[in-house]
């Protein structure tokens, strides 16, 4: 056998570590928590390479903060923070490369203080860092093997890829939030401009967006759902700022033609969002504008769908849309009381709006009106 072919046992055993890699792998895709795919990645590093206690040290605004820790006194160590380039975890940050310790009191670059302050005693150590296209993420620290014995070749093999695993999707995870702040913004400013460019739907977004937040919590959705559902009803009219103003802005009854131009207000609007990016982040907005004017019974528009082919979020962009017509300065009609508009949208159940939405939105409505406790 030459020296670069592995033998059977080695074999079996860097499969055993790339299953372990891909199964811990599978679970932190599932997730875009980075506290959870922190936790989950140190756990099964230390249950792969039997460490008595471990540390994931993640880079920000230049210190190393241990945010996920794991051992007998880990709880004493979550308030301290490295200096970026302190200690061997933040050295192994620094230089992209991977340090064992046999035996760490005879090592300069460890920081004693941590064990001075925690009370617990490391004997060895294997940190590895954590790094992506270039981006230095963290390093993975690994504390005393149970049995005693020291760290090895494989223990090194298994951090790295799962460190290597884990800042890949730590990186991501920071993208997709950016993502979301950048679009958070732009949905604001779009409505804030279509508030501005019709006075008579000034606050009819914000309105709509906390009527269908209501709905939404009372649905029981996750509060990733409910955050979209709010964005979504912020932006339903976005197509009336493709209307030309002598439609739009128009005192007397419209007529046909015009009431043709408005109607397009759904497609213009998905047309609008569909520019957006990224497209994941934007489905549920762009559905929300389209279909708002659909109804239960399949008698709306643009398209004519019917029940639950209707997606939810335009569901309840329905409901919350026609309570703050009802109750709001009409254009050409008197605004009605809270219990008069419920009434009506309780009339329009089945036909014009999803029956079990406005269920959610009339009771929890009156219950709030009353004071009820719920
Ligand atoms: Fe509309």
């Amino acid at each position: 056998m030459s020296e670069r072919e592995q033998s059977p046992v080695e074999l079996r055993q860097r499969i055993s570590e790339l299953e372990t890699v891909l199964e811990v792998g599978r679970e932190i895709t599932s997730t875009l928590d980075v506290d959870r795919i922190m936790d989950l990645v140190l756990d099964a590093c230390m249950g792969a390479v039997n460490a008595e206690a471990g540390t994931l040290w993640i880079l920000e605004d230049a210190h190393l903060l241990p945010l996920a820790v794991r051992g007998p006194k880990a709880d004493r160590l979550k308030g301290l923070k490295l200096k970026q380039g302190e200690g061997l975890a933040g050295q192994v940050c620094e230089n992209r490369e991977p340090v064992f310790v046999e035996d760490v009191t005879r090592d300069e670059r460890w920081a004693k203080r941590f064990d001075d302050a925690t009370g617990f005693i490391t004997r060895s150590m294997l940190v590895v860092p954590l790094f992506t296209d270039d981006i230095s993420v963290g390093s993975l620290q690994m504390i005393n093997k149970l049995d005693s014995s020291l760290f090895n070749e494989s223990d090194l093999r298994i951090s790295t890829d799962l460190a290597a695993v884990s800042a890949k999707i730590i990186v991501n995870s920071r993208i997709h939030t950016q993502q979301r702040l950048l679009l958070d913004t732009t949905v604001r400013m779009l409505a804030s401009v279509l508030d501005a460019r019709d006075p008579y739907t000034r606050g009819h977004s914000e309105r709509v967006s906390k009527h269908a937040l209501l709905i939404a919590g009372e649905l029981g959705l996750s509060p990733e759902e409910q955050g979209v559902i709010e964005r979504a009803a912020l932006l339903h009219d976005i197509g009336k700022i493709a209307i030309p103003e002598e439609v739009l802005l128009d005192a007397n009854p419209l007529d046909a033609k015009a009431w043709e131009q408005i109607n397009k207000h759904p497609s213009l609007g998905a047309n609008i969002l569909f520019q957006l990016e990224p497209k994941t982040l934007i489905r549920q907005l762009w559905a929300g504008t389209l279909y708002h004017h659909e109804r239960y019974d399949g008698n709306g528009y643009p398209v004519g769908l019917a029940g639950e082919d209707i997606p939810l979020v335009a569901r309840i962009i329905a409901v919350a849309n026609a309570f703050d017509n009802l109750v709001s300065q009409q254009r050409f009609g008197p605004s009605k009381g809270i219990e008069e508009a419920l009434e009506e949208i309780e009339l329009c159940a089945g036909t014009y709006f999803d029956p079990k939405v406005v269920e959610v939105f009339v009771n929890s409505t009156r219950a709030r009106r009353t004071g009820v406790a719920r």
